[in-house]
């Protein structure tokens, strides 16, 4: 089986599969068809579908060309028809994982695609998990469910693998082609043909561990690294204020130092599919084992008290002014989670927001990226429709919730009352008068 899969990789006569094409599905498969492996890729929304077999494109990162290119070509097509998975020999799972309303892992995305694959697998099959995940997930969770429904035997009749996706959208340099990859494996050959794989598709490096679970556990490390890194400068950053120092300053002076030092910055709190949530998967699987991650924990309780601690500044701000919040006119500049990309899932900037209204503020926002947001916590509003000088001075006080980089900070800060920038985006603006930095 390792042979005949190794030689289908190299002559690009093994036909991939990618199971759910959102930011990290899409340019996965695109990637998979641009290097001449026949891609197919399946998703439980018909509209994505839809999209990509008309050629148009709906996921920042990937250029419109190439997948319209390899849409006409015949290289790349979507269904929601997952018989299809019949014909695959490299099936990657991309699929969602939340946390559900009580912050618990939301693993029912990859179980339903592996109850789905056990159905319409075949022998001389590769699967691998990418979704970010709690270490254990593809060998307690979907091995068994792939072996009993269909009947075949892992390491025998198919190979199973996890490789953690690492795409950091709007990245202008990191992409999915070039980004390295980590694969660990159930079994020696495995891990062999699942790297030889990626290697056939990706120009990164690709690094070999000696366990799926190896492989989990190093994504949740590379996520739970920057949880906790931010939620240092956050909590530097609280009490810099009540020093009467600037933490943007520290942080600036501490990154001269070139070895041993990598700069994060302080935000209105942690936003994304992934740095927030991924920690809740290591605390939830760690509880199996008596274990409290007390570090990773003791940051989240930082991170999750920033949007409530920003309205705390925006009520003194205005009480400086004499200027009650409630029925203060305030403008939020951004609800995307970060800058350039139009992706709000878990934003701050919505919690903020939420936070503003529980106060009863009169808030509004300006987002270019996104015109109207809807999220799974019933929160939803528009975007004003233009940011000019009459629009920024009508209101109280202006929110940087985003540090888009297309907005004329210049004319903000001339027009403003006040501002209080949570991202310091407005740190080359000259004239400061009116600008309070988080
Ligand atoms: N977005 C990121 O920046 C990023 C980075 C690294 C890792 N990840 C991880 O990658 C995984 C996917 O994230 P994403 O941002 O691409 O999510 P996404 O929501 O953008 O895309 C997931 C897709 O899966 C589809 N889907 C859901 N259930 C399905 C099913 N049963 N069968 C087929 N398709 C199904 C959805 O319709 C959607 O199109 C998550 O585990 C996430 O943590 C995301």
């Amino acid at each position: 089986m390792k042979n005949e899969l190794l030689k289908k990789i190299k002559d690009r006569s093994l036909v991939a599969g990618v199971i759910g094409l959102g930011y990290v599905g899409l340019p996965l498969a695109v990637e998979k068809a641009r290097s001449g492996f026949k891609t197919i890729g399946f998703d439980v929304q018909k509209k994505k579908v839809d999209m990509v077999n008309a050629g148009s494109n709906y996921i920042g990162d990937v250029v419109d060309s190439d997948l319209s290119e390899l849409v006409q070509a015949g290289m790349l097509s979507a269904t929601t028809d997952f018989s299809l998975l019949r014909d695959i020999e490299f099936i990657a799972i991309c699929v969602p994982t939340p946390l559900d309303v009580h912050q618990e892992p939301d693993i029912s995305y990859v179980r339903d695609s592996a109850v789905m694959i056990s159905k319409y697998l075949t022998k001389g099959t590769i699967v691998v998990l990418e979704s970010t995940t709690y270490p254990g997930t593809t060998e307690e969770l979907i091995k068994p469910i792939l072996e009993k429904g269909s009947g075949l035997k892992c390491g025998e009749d198919f190979y199973l693998g996890f490789s953690p996706e690492r795409v950091d959208p709007g990245n202008l340099v990191f992409k999915t082609k070039n980004t390295p990859k980590v694969v660990g494996a159930i079994g020696k050959d495995g891990a062999e043909v699942i790297s030889a794989m990626y290697r056939a598709v990706l120009e990164g490096d690709v690094y070999t561990v000696s366990s799926p679970a190896v492989a989990e556990m190093e994504k949740i490390l590379e996520n739970t690294y920057r949880n906790i890194n931010i939620g240092l400068v956050n909590e530097l950053g609280r009490l810099c204020y009540e020093m009467g120092i600037s933490v943007w300053e520290v942080i600036d002076a501490a990154k001269t130092k070139p070895y041993g030092f990598q700069a994060f910055y302080p935000g209105p709190g942690l936003g994304g599919h992934c740095i927030p949530l991924d920690p809740y998967y290591l605390t939830w699987k760690a509880r199996e084992y008596g274990f409290h991650t007390t570090l990773i924990e003791n940051s989240m309780v930082i991170n999750d008290g920033q949007p409530e601690y920003c309205v705390e500044r925006v009520m003194h701000i205005l009480n400086w002014h004499k200027k009650a919040i409630n029925g203060a006119k305030i403008l939020m500049l951004g609800v995307a989670y970060k800058q350039d990309i139009n992706d709000y899932r878990e934003s701050p900037a919505i919690r903020v927001w939420k936070e503003l209204k529980k106060v009863k503020a009169d808030v509004e926002y300006y987002d270019p990226w996104v015109p109207e947001f809807k999220n799974m916590y019933g929160e939803s509003g528009k975007s004003i429709l233009e940011l000019t000088p009459e629009t920024v001075a009508s209101y109280d006080l202006v929110i940087i919730t985003t540090a888009h980089t297309n907005i004329d900070y210049d004319m903000v800060q001339k027009n403003a009352k006040v501002i209080f920038d949570t991202k310091n985006a407005m740190k080359n603006i000259k004239s400061r008068k009116n600008i309070e930095v988080l």
